[in-house]
């Protein structure tokens, strides 16, 4: 069964062929360009971007799967959570092609995408603990298996890569921060400045923005930026990644799970990805990360969690509409996983 993914929740137009067991093709398009110098993204200029791109990007998916579109068995496209400017795009796009090519369609959570990304890939059994860390997440559940998420905690304030893409701005970085941080910092001393690490020691809820203004603070105070950026970067970044790892890890021995699955955009960054697989070995946990063309923004983890769905009878028609706030708490569950 071949699944046509599209993906349009932000500022990434992303079209994915998947077949059961392998990933034909992913096709991301990116729009940084457009907000660069905002230094974030602009609702309104990401929608009309995301309708100019579409259509090259559909194209190149099924050029580069060697597929027409009447061979696809059925598509699966974001719904949210998500910019509804931009959903509407690849909403309509989905709806167009089922109703032309009379293929079913299911609509499936951008989160749960992150979350499962992995299993487009590889097989890991449930259940697991999950991190999602991203632009506008960051959350830590127990996987029980498709649609059983249970909520552990999530970010008070700003999400993990809200704050590299914030932080970035302060140290004159362009947008999106969190690659050009995660480069920077390899020239930095982490140990250089001592940020705070945030409700490090309390359960399972984070929070970064204390963060940020510390690393303001101390921007505030150098005379010569160019010389301290480095460490700034690098030492910030330590701050985010000794919390995202502790915590985690805490999930894992307090609920005794042997498996810990991390994902989203920030889930690309090397540090996090170096000290979390090392943490794991020293506790005798498996850690697994996605490669990176599925940890940021993409539409094969969104075919796959429709693949998932629809085999499993989980694709609602309820799922079609485009949403702002959607908790994964609200997605059709499975009793088997
Ligand atoms: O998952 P994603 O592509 O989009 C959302 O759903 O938000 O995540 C984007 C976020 C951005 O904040 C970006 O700066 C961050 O992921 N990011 C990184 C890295 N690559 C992307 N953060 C840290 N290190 C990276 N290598
Ligand atoms: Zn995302």
């Amino acid at each position: 069964m071949k699944v046509l993914g599209i993906e349009t929740s932000c500022d990434e137009t992303a079209v994915a062929v998947k077949e059961e067991s392998r990933i034909l093709a992913s096709v991301v398009a990116s729009q940084d360009e457009v907000h660069a110098p905002f230094g974030g993204v602009v609702p309104e200029l990401a929608g009309r971007r995301h309708l100019e791109l579409i259509l090259p990007t559909l194209r190149a998916a099924l050029d580069r799967a060697g597929i027409s579109p009447d061979q696809a068995d059925a598509i699966a496209v974001t719904s949210g959570p998500g910019l509804v400017v931009c959903l509407l795009v690849g909403l309509s796009l989905a709806r167009a092609l089922a109703y032309a090519f009379r293929l079913p369609l299911v609509g499936v959570n951008h989160l749960e995408g992150h979350l499962m990304a992995i299993l487009a890939e590889k097989e890991i059994p449930f259940p697991f603990v999950g991190l999602v860390v991203s632009g506008g997440h960051t959350s830590l559940y127990i996987v029980e298996g498709w649609g059983r998420y249970r909520l552990l905690g999530q970010t008070l304030d700003d999400a993990a890569g809200e704050a590299f893409d914030k932080v970035a701005k302060l140290l004159g970085l362009p947008y999106p921060g969190g690659r050009e941080i995660d480069a920077l910092a390899r020239t930095g001393d982490p140990a250089a400045v001592a940020f705070p690490r945030s409700l490090l020691k309390d359960g399972f809820k984070f929070s970064f923005s204390g963060l940020k203004t510390a690393v303001l603070r101390r921007v505030e105070q150098l005379r010569d930026l160019d010389s301290a950026r480095a460490d700034i970067a690098a030492s910030f970044q330590e701050a985010v990644v000794e919390v995202l790892v502790a915590k985690a890890l805490r999930a894992a021995r307090e609920f005794r799970l042997p498996r810990l699955v991390v994902s989203g955009g920030v889930a690309a960054n090397s540090r996090l990805r170096e000290n979390m697989l090392a943490a794991g070995q020293n506790a005798g946990l498996a850690v697994h990360f996605p490669s990176l063309g599925l940890c940021t923004d993409n539409a094969a983890m969104i075919a796959h969690a429709g693949l998932e769905r629809l085999q499993r009878g989980l694709a609602d028609p309820a799922d079609l509409m485009p949403r702002a706030v959607w908790p994964l708490s609200g997605v059709r569950s499975s009793h088997f996983t």
